[in-house]
């Protein structure tokens, strides 16, 4: 297959990955997996726990090799050119390992090395870096004492150093204490207005809405969704609503509710409480709670459960299970 040369590179989209699976022994981890990310998008790569997004996410930096299919970065076989290919990335794989005697400096010293960076370049971009994810204080301290949230946000620090236009990040918030997430998930969003390209996976949905332009859901090794966040979230037709009632509902009631339309599931949550899976949109979760009203049932409180992101990821991975 043949890459493209210099000329054409503003138009080579920053990820594409056609037909890439991957098997490790008899077991497929990955099946044949086509996915581009446009320059300049953020991309929420989401899946169950075994979907295969690190396994995705390895080869796309050549930590592993695909089965089959290509990955290309900017255009660039991952395989084939492999320096060229990563020269405008920068990765956070699962849980970063750091040499422990060494100091931030030190570690970012070397990274610049392995990348070709002069001294003064190093030495200038270390400092930015640092302060971008708040060790600056740390700097010549050795990473042994650090903590997992710490040695993450050097990882982050790691992968800015070149300036890439292409940022890769496998769970970049996990094991972050709140704060610390709320200060990656800055350091993202300001990446983003800059204009780089953002491929992360991740399992918190509300990160995903909020620094996301797009999603893709994977699940056995295989691409469920691929669409903007905006168009998703919309686009989901069910929603649960956590209903209480003041005084508990009947048995009778509850078979009155079973055959409301637009109520497809019902789920006790306490005496008062139930959730009801709702179809048929907004028109759908009016006509509900219209029904429960006339009725005569006492409402005190109708509301939605879960992001309309989260609802849509979980039906579409209960509707693949069941396949
Ligand atoms: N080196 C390996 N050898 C054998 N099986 C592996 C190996 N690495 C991953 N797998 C299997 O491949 C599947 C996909 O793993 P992968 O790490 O890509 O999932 P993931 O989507 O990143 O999950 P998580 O959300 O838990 O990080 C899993 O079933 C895992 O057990
Ligand atoms: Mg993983």
């Amino acid at each position: 297959m043949q890459s493209s040369h210099a000329g054409s590179v503003a138009s080579e989209f920053p990820v594409q990955l056609k037909g890439l699976g991957k098997e490790y022994g008899h077991f497929t981890a990955l099946k044949s997996l086509d996915l581009t990310v446009p320059e300049g998008t953020s991309l929420g790569f989401l899946g169950p726990n075994g979907a295969g997004k690190s396994t995705t996410i390895k080869i796309m930096t050549n930590l592993i090799r695909p089965s089959r299919g290509h990955a290309t970065l900017f255009g660039v076989d991952v395989r084939q050119e492999p320096t060229r290919a990563l020269a405008r990335i920068g990765a956070v794989i699962e849980t970063p390992e750091f040499y422990g005697y060494l100091s931030p400096l030190e570690t970012l010293a070397y990274a610049g090395r392995l990348r070709g960076m002069s001294s003064k370049e190093i030495e200038s971009r270390s400092e930015e870096v640092l302060k971008g994810v708040k060790m600056s204080d740390w700097a010549d301290h050795r990473i042994q004492e650090f903590s997992k949230g710490m040695k993450q946000r050097l990882a982050i620090a790691q992968a800015l150093l070149n300036e890439p236009a292409l940022l890769i990040l496998d769970e970049p918030t996990s094991g972050l204490d709140p704060r610390g997430m709320a200060e990656v998930r800055d350091v993202i969003q300001s990446l983003k207005g800059e204009g780089r390209t953002i491929f992360m996976s991740s399992h918190l949905l509300g990160e995903v809405q909020e620094v996301c332009d797009d999603v893709a859901l994977l699940n056995h090794g295989e691409l469920l969704i691929h669409g903007s966040v905006r168009d998703l979230s919309r686009g989901s037709d069910t929603s649960t609503f956590q209903t209480s009632f003041l005084r508990p509902p009947t048995p009778q009631d509850l078979e009155a509710l079973a055959s409301v339309p637009g109520i497809v599931e019902i789920k006790n949550e306490g005496d008062s409480t139930i959730d009801l899976r709702i179809s048929g949109g907004e028109e759908g979760q009016a006509r509900v709670l219209e029904a429960m009203v006339s009725r005569g049932l006492k409402v005190i409180t109708y509301r939605p459960l879960g992001s309309s992101l989260e609802q849509l990821y979980l039906d579409r991975i209960q509707e693949s299970d069941r396949l």
